[in-house]
């Protein structure tokens, strides 16, 4: 089998549909978040997989970056996101692919942060403050629990305040409610928010439920 640091790892999971993460649609706080209150135009979607939320934001009028280093998934996207001129999917790793700086309103996470090895969580934290405007939303699942044969990389509790907090704050964090069971009820639904120059700390808070 591929080192799951590679594209081919992830080509051969989406090849053969062994695919677990896969929510196959839209998870209910994103779907109401988009419906009532998306402060958000334009969205990055980085490690998207087959990309069902990419088609949510794309139908509510959003201009949508999908981004995954699977050239399977993204051929796959790219055919359902025909409807949408304002989409695009794009095959690259989130780390080296060109993309405009500071111009993003918000990037959607889900089961992308897990997927990385631990060592490259300082980096994602950073290409998420360089590819977000100022005040801009990282928002969507993060998984939260012990290690067990990875990927998935769990965070610990706690770890998201070393990673994010110099840079973002924390809006909201509550326990998913409709999770998928592989995720053991770890995964979380959170809003963090690019701090503002000068705005340090504001609408900060750190709880889960
Ligand atoms: C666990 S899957 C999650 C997919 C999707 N977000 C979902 O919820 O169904 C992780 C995804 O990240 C992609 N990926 C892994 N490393 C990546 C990287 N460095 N850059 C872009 N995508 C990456 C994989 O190809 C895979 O589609």
């Amino acid at each position: 089998m591929a080192n799951p640091d590679s594209s081919a790892f992830w080509d051969e999971r989406y090849a053969s549909g062994e695919t677990p993460w896969d929510y196959g649609g839209v998870p209910p706080e994103l779907r109401d978040y988009i419906a009532k209150q998306a402060p958000f135009r334009s969205v990055l979607v980085p490690g998207c997989g087959r990309g069902h939320e990419v088609e949510a934001f794309a139908k509510k009028g959003c201009t949508v970056t999908a981004l995954d280093i699977s050239g399977v998934a993204i051929r796959s996207l790219r055919r359902r996101l025909r409807p949408f001129p304002q989409a695009k999917a794009l095959e690259g790793d989130f780390f080296t692919r060109e993309l405009p700086e500071g111009s993003f309103d918000a990037v959607y996470e889900r089961t992308f942060l897990c997927a990385l090895p631990p060592e490259q969580r300082k980096a994602y934290v950073r290409r998420m403050q360089v590819l977000l405007k100022p005040g801009g939303w990282l928002f969507g699942y993060f998984y939260y629990g012990t290690n067990g044969a990875p990927p998935p990389y769990p965070l610990a509790k706690g770890e998201e305040r070393s990673l994010f907090m110099a840079e973002f704050d924390l809006i909201q964090s509550v326990t998913a409610e409709k999770p998928l069971a592989i995720f053991e009820g770890g995964e979380h639904w959170q809003i963090w928010r690019k701090r503002a120059k000068g705005l340090i700390g504001a609408g900060s808070q750190n709880v889960f439920r």
